[in-house]
């Protein structure tokens, strides 16, 4: 069985009495030691961390890296307004989107820094734009090798410019003579140790093929296990290969490449819990399944029917007898299920949990990353859950609010 990570009994039993559930609680302790982790590593000529936003963009987590001086990858124009509004400086983010922005002008303007995802991507910034340095990411022929649908590598995948069209980017910076600054690779999310090196060794075997290049962004992966059976990322471990790597290319070219890496789900992952509440206890008779029906669900944890992942679940009770259970959630769909086998979301995989019962507190652990920002909400026409952050371990803050039930259709126009 689970232990909470966080939070203790009274804190979430005052957050379950004083909120609606579900509710999102962050912790700014845990926050912050994400952040400092990553900031603290040595790199072999100095390197920048560029938050990925998408895993968590609540404006609270914004302001506190802003803080830090961690900059910011975004996914699209909207990402980047978002940012600029809690305060982000424009120059300190990037769009590496799929989506050309439909603004591109207007954030060009504003020094946000675009990175091209295809050739037509280039050739637009350099119509707009054409003083700004060009940065481009580029698709390796490798993908991260942990878990093929968080995969961004490889030729499934559309990310990025394929690596065969280098020589079609060239072309390009000689025809429009282009000041290609930063290479940018992201092979998927959960990487494992083997790939970092090997991307690494790849993203410099690109760099080698453009002399104005400076900086190497290797993108995001960094997996932070949440389950008993997972490994974290070796920070230390990947950090002293990557730079053996960048040591060796000075060595070899006499060209010191600085490295960004773009971490999103190991600076949130760990800093939410999401409380929520046993709504109904229901079996399929005596052979069957014992299912606890929450309030909760793929509304607020998107990640777990979409990909089949496990999280950490813990009910707060005093009972002593234990039980075989299938967690549901609260939304008339099939796949809406808390504990399926792991990535395998058709099939349940009950878990043992003490005897519940109605109203009891369900904490499901871990759940910074993707969860909030991805969330399927308004599904049945749930509200969005509000999120509330914890601080000095005492003081709960309410950081975003609950949505109202107006909320939900004020923007449909009646006209019938
Ligand atoms: C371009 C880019 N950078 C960084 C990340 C962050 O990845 P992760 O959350 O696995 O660290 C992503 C997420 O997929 C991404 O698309």
């Amino acid at each position: 069985m689970h232990q909470l990570n966080f939070l203790n009994k009274e804190q979430a039993e005052k957050i379950a009495e004083s909120f609606e559930t579900p509710v999102y609680v962050y912790s700014e302790e845990k926050l912050e030691e994400a952040a400092n982790n990553f900031l603290a590593f040595p790199s072999a000529f100095w390197h920048s961390v560029r938050y990925a936003m998408k895993a968590n963009a609540n404006k609270n987590i914004l302001k506190l890296f802003h803080k830090k001086w961690i900059l910011l990858d975004c996914s699209s124009e909207y990402e980047a307004y978002r940012a600029i509004s809690a305060g982000f400086e424009p120059e300190k983010l990037q769009i590496s989107g799929q989506e050309t922005p439909r603004n591109l002008s207007d954030l060009l303007e504003k020094w946000v820094k675009m990175v091209a995802t295809s050739l037509q991507q280039i050739e637009a910034i350099w119509k707009i734009a054409p003083w700004t340095e060009i940065w481009v990411r580029i698709n390796p022929w490798m993908w991260s090798w942990a878990f093929k649908a968080i995969s961004t590598g490889g030729e499934t995948s559309a990310f990025g410019i394929w690596h065969e069209y280098i020589p079609q980017i060239q072309e390009l910076s000689a025809k429009y003579d282009l000041k290609i600054t930063k290479i940018h690779i992201h092979i998927g999310s959960e990487n494992t140790p083997e790939s970092w090196t090997d991307s690494a060794n790849i993203g410099l075997l690109f760099v080698s093929q453009f002399q104005d290049v400076t900086t190497l962004d290797l993108g995001g992966g960094f997996k932070k296990a949440i389950m008993p059976y997972e490994k974290s990322a070796d920070l230390q471990a990947i950090w002293e290969s990557v730079a053996a790597t960048f040591k060796q290319f000075a060595e070899d070219t006499d060209r010191k490449i600085h490295l960004e890496v773009e971490p999103g789900k190991y600076m949130v992952i760990n800093s939410c819990s999401v409380v929520a509440k046993v709504d109904d206890i229901v079996n399929t008779w005596t052979d069957g399944y014992k299912f606890i029906r929450t309030n909760t669900g793929m509304t607020e944890m998107p990640r777990v029917p979409m990909y089949g992942v496990q999280q950490p679940i813990v009910v707060l009770n005093n009972s002593s007898e234990t039980e075989e259970y299938v967690m549901v959630g609260h939304c008339c769909e099939s796949g809406d299920i808390l504990t399926s086998k792991l990535y395998s979301q058709e099939e349940i995989e009950p878990i043992i949990l003490p005897k519940v019962s109605e109203w009891d507190i369900v904490i499901i652990e871990w759940t910074g990353a993707y969860n909030a920002s991805m969330s399927m909400k308004n599904y049945n026409s749930f509200p969005e859950a509000g999120e509330l952050l914890l601080r000095n371990s005492w003081e709960i803050l309410e950081i975003r609010k609950r949505q109202n039930l107006e909320d939900i259709w004020k923007n449909e126009i009646e006209v019938i």
